[in-house]
């Protein structure tokens, strides 16, 4: 089923959709960063089939979504005074801590980890379906494994139709990419995956802060990684994609028109001041946002890159953002997007 709650929270099918949760089904309901794929996260049978509806890998965990601080002691245990401090400054909001595991979680939530993945969403809805389901919500990312992200419903209601009970439309998500995702490793808080929550942030508020290595590298085949999905091919469109930066805008756009020869047939995903200086045709430049506005750019990019796939072109050439601040985020899922073809001028 449908739910419109774009414009208001429909008590009564929030009733409907949160029996649903309760009784092991799934349901798509919309966060501040990313659509997600809802199950009782204590339910093992449930969670399962989210595994089966993304044709997600069982070696990748999920987040385990709360309501309220307090019901992370009915999940984690042994929380230092760090992942405290982390907690308390950084949830609700775009913001996932990796803590020791209680034994009630199941298994399969975890992929087999002692660990779970915690995060209290700062998006009305999610809330309100997590207080009235009263259980956890184990849900990634709503999109079938290694698809771009889902930010609104339109871009993923064909791809999940009938893999899921329910589908709840809260409108295009506010950030756009999925949250930044932290494992505290001897009293140091390490960033697994960036997200809106910046490296400068968390240093600013307990002191320090490390950004993982895989955040930008190709993670070498058979090594241990942190967190599992740094492994795979993510947030991809089918054609393929190739990300460019430069310092320099005339360089950038120098390079991409360079490409379009060498190509011919391409979409380009680009800043709109740029539209006008780079050589395809108007339905083939994507303005993914202004030169400056990297929240623009985060918003956007998800739903852009589909469309770019949809118009069925040799390669999709990318314009990308400086690797600072949230730009960390963008430049890590755009690095997988393009399976790592990246050229920084
Ligand atoms: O914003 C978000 O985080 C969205 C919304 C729906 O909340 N969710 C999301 O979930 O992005 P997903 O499943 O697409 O990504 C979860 C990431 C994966 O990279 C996974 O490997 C990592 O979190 N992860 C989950 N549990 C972990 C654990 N116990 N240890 C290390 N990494 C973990
Ligand atoms: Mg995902």
């Amino acid at each position: 089923m449908y739910y419109n709650w774009t414009k208001d929270t429909n008590t009564e099918e929030l009733k409907i959709v949160c029996n649903l949760i309760k009784n092991g089904e799934l349901v798509i309901f919309p966060t501040e960063t990313v659509y997600g794929i809802g199950a009782n996260a204590l339910d093992s049978n449930a969670v399962n089939k989210i595994f089966i509806a993304k044709g997600r890998p069982s070696d990748n965990p999920l987040i385990v979504h709360i309501a309220n601080k307090s019901d992370i002691d009915k999940i984690a245990k042994d929380i230092t005074k760090m992942e405290k401090k982390l907690i308390n400054s950084f949830m609700p909001g775009p913001f996932t801590i990796i803590l020791k595991r209680k034994e009630c979680v199941p298994n399969n939530v975890s992929a087999g980890l002692d660990t779970v993945a915690v995060r209290m969403p700062d998006n009305i809805i999610a809330k309100a379906i997590i207080t009235y389901s009263g259980v956890p919500i184990a849900a990634p990312s709503a999109n079938i494994s290694g698809r771009p992200s889902g930010t609104s419903v339109d871009d993923i209601r064909k791809e999940l139709e009938g893999k899921v009970s329910a589908i709840v439309d809260g409108g295009k998500s506010n950030i756009g990419l999925e949250s930044t995702v932290v494992k505290v490793v001897d009293e140091v808080p390490v960033i697994l995956r960036p997200g809106k929550v910046t490296p400068e942030q968390i240093e600013k508020t307990v002191g320090k802060v490390v950004i993982d290595s895989n955040v930008f590298a190709k993670p070498k085949k058979d090594t241990k990684v942190e967190s599992p999905g740094m492994k795979y091919r993510h947030y991809a469109p089918n054609t393929k994609c190739k990300l460019f930066y430069a310092k320099d805008e005339k360089d950038l756009i120098f390079e991409i028109n360079k490409q379009i020869r060498i190509y011919n047939n391409v979409v380009v995903l680009g800043f709109k001041e740029h539209k006008d200086k780079i050589n395809v045709k108007e339905n083939n430049y994507i303005e993914v946002s202004s030169k400056d506005n990297i929240e623009e750019y985060a918003k956007n990019i998800y739903t852009d890159l589909r469309k770019a796939d949809n118009l069925n072109a040799n390669v999709i050439l990318i314009e990308g953002v400086e690797k600072k601040s949230f730009g960390i985020a963008i430049m890590n899922r755009l690095l997988r997007t393009c399976e790592y073809d990246y050229k920084e001028l």
